[in-house]
């Protein structure tokens, strides 16, 4: 069976473990391909809600095994914490498996986030403070350390030593810092090898035999599209890739695997932290929906910035990811408005940009052209069949669908499970 890759279309936040929730039963392997503990999934499950930041949300079901694959950075301290407090409300972290070839983000990546945030001042990007800037610039600086150094004491200290000679200077020296002392961080680092090193294994040979041998393999991207490196609202973007083209690097497998490449997309737009957003909204239409949608940070509780739906960020997404199908979440969180509004295209300068401008200054300063579209009073929690939505609402799927060009399969009406409505 091939693999499905899951990917946010907006700025994250989308919903992403709902879907990962309801598409649980038919996986056998749910795989993390991308970033750290700068994520956050919020799962319910089991009339339990839980917030996971690096273990896929996969943890939460027996049948499944969760991978963290090769394109995640991993903060060590913050994976044991997340399986201890798992393992003490009871779900059993002891499958989890983690790839020998991923990154760890080091006391000093940490340190470096802060201050070099700091040091930009009002030109600093939001980032959640984590070290995931500096731990992937090492990776591809070529003096990152890896999961597999952790299990050779000798080989991490060498490596150890060669990074903090370069790292305590500019410390010290640029940002006025103490330098960190090696023995203290291999003492704790080599611990938590030894408590990992039962799930470090060759993650990318699981997948491939998984897909061999007809399992389900769901790809779990964190963060989303216009927060990817390379694809997104660069510079105001995380330091990985979350489009698909980045599951495959990530996880280790080719392009012929994977047949489904689920876009899923919020009702309406937030985003945290710095960067362009055209469809914002400053009035009380976004505060309503910060409010109504619970639009504040899983890692940073930071509020959320809210806005208006954008097809113009969806049709990118549809490209960037090449998008099967989209489930369209949070469309409750809309109910009650007279009118709702969907941004069609930019204008800048009396041009109209119908796909994402080329430059990224005309991001920052176009205006969105909206469409209004009929509100719907009621409450869509109890909806359970697309027929059962009222027809505004309905409508309002549609156009999201015929605006982005990609079938909307799922809409989310709710935070329980049994509140979707396949369309
Ligand atoms: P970093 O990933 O911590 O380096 O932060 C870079 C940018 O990505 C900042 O604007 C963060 O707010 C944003 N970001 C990182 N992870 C998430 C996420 O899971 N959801 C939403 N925004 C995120």
């Amino acid at each position: 069976m091939p693999a499905t890759i899951l990917v946010g279309t907006q700025w994250g936040d989308e919903g992403k473990g709902k879907a990962t929730d309801l598409l649980a039963d038919h996986m056998d392997l749910v795989v993390r391909y991308q970033g750290g503990n700068n994520a956050g999934h919020t799962v319910r499950a089991g009339g339990e809600t839980f917030k996971l930041h690096l273990i896929p949300s996969g943890i939460l079901y027996d049948h499944i095994t969760p991978i963290v694959a090769d394109g995640v950075v991993i903060d060590p301290q913050v994976l044991l914490e997340e399986m201890d407090e798992l393992a003490e409300r009871g779900v059993d972290p002891s499958r989890l498996l983690v790839s020998a070839n991923a990154h760890l983000i080091m006391p000093y990546h940490r340190e470096l986030d802060r201050v070099t945030e700091r040091y930009l001042g009002r030109q600093k990007l939001g980032t959640t403070r984590r070290g995931i800037g500096p731990a992937y610039a090492d990776k591809a600086a070529r003096i990152g350390l890896r999961v597999q150094d952790l299990t050779d004491p000798k080989i991490f200290r060498q490596k150890l030593d060669a990074a903090l000679k370069e790292k305590n200077a500019v410390l010290s020296k640029v940002y006025n810092r103490l330098p960190l002392d090696a023995e203290e961080i291999a003492g704790d680092y080599l611990g938590y090898g030894e408590r990992l090193g039962p799930h470090i294994a060759d993650t990318s040979a699981l997948i491939h035999r998984a897909l061999r041998g007809g399992q389900g393999v769901l790809l779990e991207g964190a963060q989303a599209t216009l927060l990817d490196l390379d694809h997104g609202t660069y510079p105001f973007v995380t330091s990985s890739n979350p489009v698909a083209g980045g599951a495959l690097v990530g996880s280790g497998i080719g392009p012929k695997e994977v047949d489904r490449v689920i876009g899923v997309t919020k009702a309406y737009v937030t985003r945290v932290g710095s960067g362009p957003f055209p469809t914002e909204d400053q009035g009380w239409a976004g505060e309503r929906m910060r409010e109504r949608g619970q639009e504040f940070g899983t890692t940073t509780n930071r509020p959320r910035r809210c806005g208006w739906f954008d097809a113009v960020l969806l049709r990118y997404a549809a490209r960037i990811n090449g998008l099967t199908e989209l489930f369209l979440t949070k469309l409750d969180v809309l109910s009650g408005l007279d009118t709702v509004r969907v941004c069609t295209a930019y204008r800048y300068e009396g041009r109209v940009y119908e796909d994402l401008p080329p430059h990224q200054t005309i991001v920052h300063k176009a205006e969105a052209v909206f469409e209004e579209l009929e509100g719907w009073p009621d409450d869509l929690g109890s909806a359970r069949s697309s027929d059962e939505l009222p027809p505004a609402a309905r409508k309002y799927v549609e156009r999201v669908a015929d605006l982005g060009g990609v079938p909307v399969r799922m809409v989310s009406v709710g935070p329980s499970r049994e509140q979707t409505v396949e369309s």
